[in-house]
């Protein structure tokens, strides 16, 4: 049992990323290994009626502890975390493994003959390998996207980011940053009760970039977006309409013409599992251990 963890030293490097809650550093850890890490440090402002650390931070942090013991191949090793109150704010820094690169920049560096189908399913293969564990254990990504995808230059897929969903949209008040919405469920933009489907749902969306090397729905308001994949997949049938969405069931949100298509680039076994990651009903939509037995995994 790994009961006494001394703190992590480390030297910062560069600054990787400055996404819109956090900034990333690569730095070296300070001592033996000098193993390469990434840094994430959050600040979080406390509003005037706060009275030390908010507990959904200390929930979420606690969760991504767990996370640390879990240990899994496609999940980004957390090393270290801490939450500490500066002034009138709280800064929390996360302390990761270094993955040389997100799915995003590889994708941006793919030549435009495409992935091999080899590597697409390898790296499907992998991102839902590491969802299935995140939902067997009760957790929900809910900003799943090829940024918050990391691949190592072994091709190891690891997703990054995960629990901390929850206090994004908690910032979100405070900092009314853009938030990409190309891989949000339609559940999530129609303000429904949502589960682990929305991360398939997203895994989807990222299962046809691998192929069309761009977003497959690229819309910048939620009622775009939502016309988008309607257009997409077709509009739903009442019956699939969330009861408890405060939009109602109307064919103006719909498409004039539902299109209900298929990816011409992709074969029937790709279509299939891309359809059912991509159902609207969440009840009816593939899970990622059902996605892991699907015959585009299993056939050979
Ligand atoms: N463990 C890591 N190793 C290497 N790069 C990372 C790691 N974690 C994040 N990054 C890089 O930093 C970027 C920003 O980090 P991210 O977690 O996306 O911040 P934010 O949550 O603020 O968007 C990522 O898109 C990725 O390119
Ligand atoms: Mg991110």
């Amino acid at each position: 049992m790994d009961a006494c963890i001394k703190p992590l030293c480390f030297e910062l490097l560069s600054e990787v990323g400055e996404g819109s809650y956090a900034k990333v550093y690569k730095a070296r850890e300070v001592g033996e290994e000098q193993r390469l890490l990434a840094v994430k440090k959050f600040n979080f402002h406390a509003s005037a009626s706060d009275n030390g650390i908010p507990a959904f931070i200390i929930r979420e942090v606690s969760l991504l502890r767990k996370m640390k013991s879990f240990n899994h191949p496609n999940i980004v090793k957390l090393l270290d975390a801490s939450v500490e109150p500066v002034g009138r704010s709280l800064d929390l820094t996360l302390v990761l493994e270094y993955i040389d690169q997100d799915l995003s920049t590889y994708l941006s560096k793919v030549p435009a003959a495409g992935m091999s189908p080899d590597c697409i399913k390898n790296v499907m293969l992998q991102l839902l390998q590491g969802l299935d564990f995140l939902h067997t254990n009760m957790v929900l990504h809910r900003d799943l996207k090829p940024e918050n995808v990391l691949i190592s230059s072994r091709g190891e897929i690891k997703i990054a980011d995960f629990g901390m969903a929850r206090i994004y949209t908690f910032n979100i008040a405070l900092t009314p940053e853009v938030v990409t919405l190309w891989y949000r469920a339609p559940e999530v933009l129609l303000r429904s009760v949502y589960m682990s489907s929305v991360d398939m749902w997203s895994a989807g969306c990222i299962f046809a970039e691998l192929f069309l090397l761009r977003p497959l729905f690229q819309a910048f308001t939620e009622v775009q977006q939502l016309q988008k994949i309607f257009e997409f997949i077709g509009f739903p049938g009442e019956e699939d309409w969330p009861t408890d969405s405060p939009f109602s069931y109307s064919f103006s949100w719909g498409p004039k013409v539902s299109r209900n298509m298929p990816l011409h680039i992709v074969g029937p076994e790709e279509n299939d599992l891309l359809a059912k990651c991509l159902t609207f009903n969440p009840s009816s939509r593939i899970s990622a251990a059902e996605a892991l037995a699907h015959p585009f995994f299993t056939r050979h």
